[in-house]
């Protein structure tokens, strides 16, 4: 690493977690393409809009972290490739494949049909909620709401669905516990092999049966029938399916909702004008998305951006959140402004990477969180946003661990 070197533990600090964006807007200004430290890996790390764009577009920045550099296995351990070795770390032509052979069981038809059931979902969230006058919105409704969806289109059976949320918040949260990186991380890892045994039973499982209308058996079918998917490659993608389908979504409600509440007349905005709707979630996504920065790419080849050599082998992080607030790209970036011209943020990446589940989540957030505010009147923070618990600096995702609220 060169100059301007930065080390990770004076970005991911306490200040961070709460408001990344007075950093991010220094990054932007003073280091838009950063070199990062830390005792796990070196990175850098890229914030303008424009840059991050042409990262994500760019095939010289590779995806396959367990490729000849292995950085995935030294920094998640050798029972993670079983897991993690799915789209999402792969280039294409691996990527093409995989990811056409996912949208065929992600066709947009199911998807589309989903509409009432998730607003079924919703009701029935809300209706515990309502009567209590106080709720924990990230509990009761944020994280349980994509969990339940994801899960019925992937065809896991309902007597498990607590099991499968129980690990997947063990990976959610990590990091928030307090107990020592090492605990944390090896609690991580088993949580991440109970997961990958039980999704791998649940597939042998369906195997037994007669081919249901669900995503697993569409893969199943892909695997067995036109043998276009590996074993280790329908769990894996089943997976990134059920995390990715879910963590997400539930972090951007959580956000989403204290950015209406601590902004009210963006939120009388809204109440008064529902049909606005579906541009404010866009809004709300560029204004304080769930995943900051994309997952890590990897340079195949001695890069220069913005006139910084980026050497071969170098993990490159792209900072969604930050790209989403230059001002280059967006007037008043920090402000959050409803009726602001649906612009091409950045929230659900970009190339060929870009998100596979954005029509679901559109729909989970569109119909989530109109019925929040239409089912909670008076809806309110019962703590200080400061004081709100929040996932810490370093995890992957922004998001809330609790979200007490009052209506
Ligand atoms: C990829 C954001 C919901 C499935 C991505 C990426 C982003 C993103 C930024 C690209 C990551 C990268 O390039 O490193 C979001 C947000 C969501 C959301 C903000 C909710 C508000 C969902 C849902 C699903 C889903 C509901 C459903 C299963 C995926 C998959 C990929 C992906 C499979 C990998 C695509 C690929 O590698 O080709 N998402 N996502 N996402 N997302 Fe989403």
């Amino acid at each position: 690493m060169t100059e301007n070197v930065l080390p990770a533990s004076e970005l991911y600090t306490d200040e961070f977690a709460a408001d990344p964006y007075p950093a991010f807007a220094k990054l932007r200004e003073d280091s838009p393409v950063c070199p990062v430290t830390s005792p796990r890996f070196d990175s850098f790390l890229i914030t303008r809009f424009d840059d991050a764009k042409a990262a994500l577009n760019d095939p010289r920045l590779s995806k396959d972290l367990y490729g000849p550099e292995q950085h995935f296995l030294r920094i998640f351990g050798p029972n993670s490739e079983a897991i993690n070795k799915n789209m999402l770390n792969s280039d294409p032509p691996e990527h093409s494949r995989l990811r056409r052979i996912t949208s065929r069981a992600f066709a947009p038809r199911r998807i589309e049909a989903l509409r009432p059931r998730v607003a079924e979902i919703v009701s029935e969230l809300l209706d515990k909620v309502v009567p209590q006058g106080q709720a924990d919105l990230m509990h009761d409704f944020a994280i349980p709401l994509p969990m339940m969806v994801i899960s019925e289109l992937l065809g896991i059976p309902t007597a498990d669905h607590d099991q499968v949320l129980a690990w997947t918040q063990v990976i959610r949260e990590s990091g928030s516990s307090g107990r020592p990186p090492a605990e944390e991380r090896a609690a991580v890892q088993e949580a991440q092999l109970q997961l990958h045994h039980y999704l791998a039973d649940v597939i042998q499982a369906k195997r037994a049966q007669p081919p249901a209308d669900d995503m697993i058996s569409s893969l199943i079918e892909a695997c067995d029938q036109d043998g276009q998917l590996s074993e280790r490659e329908l769990v894996s993608t089943t997976f990134l399916l059920l995390f990715a389908g879910h963590q997400t979504t539930a972090d951007f409600i959580g956000n989403a909702m204290v950015a209406l509440l601590t902004n009210p007349e963006q939120l009388d905005l809204l109440l008064r004008t529902p049909e606005l709707l579906p541009s404010a979630v866009e809004e709300l996504l560029r204004f304080d998305g769930p995943l900051p920065v994309a997952s890590p790419r990897i340079a195949t080849e001695d890069l220069e951006f913005r006139g910084v050599r980026i050497p071969a082998g170098s993990i490159v992080g792209v900072a969604i959140n930050a790209a989403n607030h230059d001002p280059e790209a967006f007037a008043d970036a920090d402000r959050l402004d409803l009726s602001r011209e649906r612009g091409p943020h950045m929230g659900f990446g970009h190339g060929v990477h870009y998100c596979l589940g954005v029509t679901l989540a559109r729909i989970e957030a569109q119909i989530g969180i109109g019925a929040l505010l239409r089912r909670l009147p008076g809806l309110r923070l019962a703590l200080p946003v400061e004081e709100l618990r929040r996932l810490p600096a370093a995890s992957p995702f922004r998001g809330l661990i609790e979200l007490p609220v009052r209506f």
